[in-house]
């Protein structure tokens, strides 16, 4: 498949309009939002949410994110229980994406055959203007190719959809660097998680009695996923990742002597960093920029001549459980404890 796309800077006059202009007409827009770059179409038309599979090369089975204006209006698409209102109150717009029973007007094209949808209410103003001036819910997943690293600045939706969709909003780098936290409400006081993300389990806890943290977050999964993009490979740079468990001493003692390797380690990691092909995604201890780095750094190592990748463990509270999730899919699971 191969189109013309129109690259276009929010500052460019009437950039916003013309991009409201493409959705209408069944089109596809990538566009920031504070998490990762979305790649959007017309939630309600099933033709133009199905070109979304095409371009990514996504499996028909993965169902999208519905993206809205205000989280009053999720009421059209879904059956809406209390307990959204009172997350609204406090998460919306933002990094929240909560599951609920469909109603008939979104099609399955949009779900990926499912009887619910995700809802999300992005809070970035180039997204919210979008949508506003779209007038439509807004299917979008993020904007990578199907299996790479989710795109974290305009730079990485360029070289993923150049070809593939109809424009591209260069918005700047993402705010999170992280795909927002989708929950399922089973009841008035309880969720699931089921991807971890900038609004983390402690923040949920606060309004719900219960926050269950489905088994995939944190394992390999083996039955049938509550998301089904959890069973798909993700965020994989080309060379193969190895996650190490261990001290400081007992990860550089380890890496000693393996060469034409790639690292992505902590900022403390003086003795790493002076090697070939060493990044570091963040402080040790601030989940929030590792977050924000991860995804840049794993795209990083597609450029560089190495047979395999040694990451570092990152914590597992707070946001660092959404770092450690997408980590740990980049890498298939590979851990090695030393
Ligand atoms: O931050 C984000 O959420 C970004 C931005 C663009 O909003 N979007 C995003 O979409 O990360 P995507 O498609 O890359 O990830 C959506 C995940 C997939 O794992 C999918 O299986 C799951 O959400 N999902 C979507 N609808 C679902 C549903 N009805 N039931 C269960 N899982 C669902
Ligand atoms: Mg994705």
């Amino acid at each position: 498949m191969q189109m013309l796309t129109e690259i276009v800077r929010k500052a460019d006059g009437n950039a916003i309009e013309r991009a409201s202009e493409i959705i209408k007409r069944g089109g596809l827009v990538a566009f920031p939002t504070e998490t990762v770059y979305g790649l959007g179409a017309n939630a309600l038309d099933a033709e133009a949410s199905g070109k979304i599979y095409k371009a990514k090369g996504r499996p028909s089975d993965n169902p999208l994110i519905v993206h809205l204006a205000y989280p009053d209006e999720a009421e059209r698409y879904c059956f809406v229980p209390a307990l959204f209102y009172k997350l609204a109150a406090r998460f919306m717009p933002g990094p929240l994406t909560v599951i609920m029973p469909k109603k008939d007007i979104v099609p399955k094209t949009t779900t990926g055959g499912l009887n619910s949808v995700a809802i999300r209410i992005p809070s970035n103003p180039i997204a919210h203007e979008l949508i506003e001036r779209s007038g439509l819910p807004i299917a979008a997943p993020s904007a990578n190719l199907s299996g790479k690293p989710s795109p974290t600045s305009f730079s990485h939706i360029e070289f993923d959809l150049m070809g593939r969709a109809d424009m591209l909003i260069d918005g700047g780098d993402c705010e999170i660097g992280l795909e927002s936290t989708i929950i399922r409400i089973d009841d008035d006081f309880c969720v699931s998680l089921l991807r971890p993300g900038a609004v983390t389990v402690e923040m949920l806890s606060e309004l719900c009695t219960k926050v269950e943290i489905d088994p995939a977050v944190t394992q390999k999964f083996n039955g049938i996923p509550q998301a089904p993009g959890m069973k798909y490979r993700h965020y994989a740079p080309k060379a193969p990742l190895v996650i190490l468990d261990g001290s400081d001493d007992k990860v550089y003692d380890y890496l000693k002597d393996k060469t034409d390797c790639g690292i992505l380690c902590f900022e403390e990691d003086a003795e790493l960093l002076k090697r070939p092909h060493a990044f570091s995604f963040g402080a040790k201890k601030d989940s929030r920029e590792q977050a924000h780095e991860l995804f840049a750094c794993l795209r990083k190592f597609d450029f560089e001549k190495i047979g395999i990748i040694y990451a570092r463990m990152p914590e597992h509270s707070g946001m660092g459980l959404a770092v450690f999730n997408r980590l740990i899919k980049a890498a298939g699971y590979e851990v090695i404890k030393l």
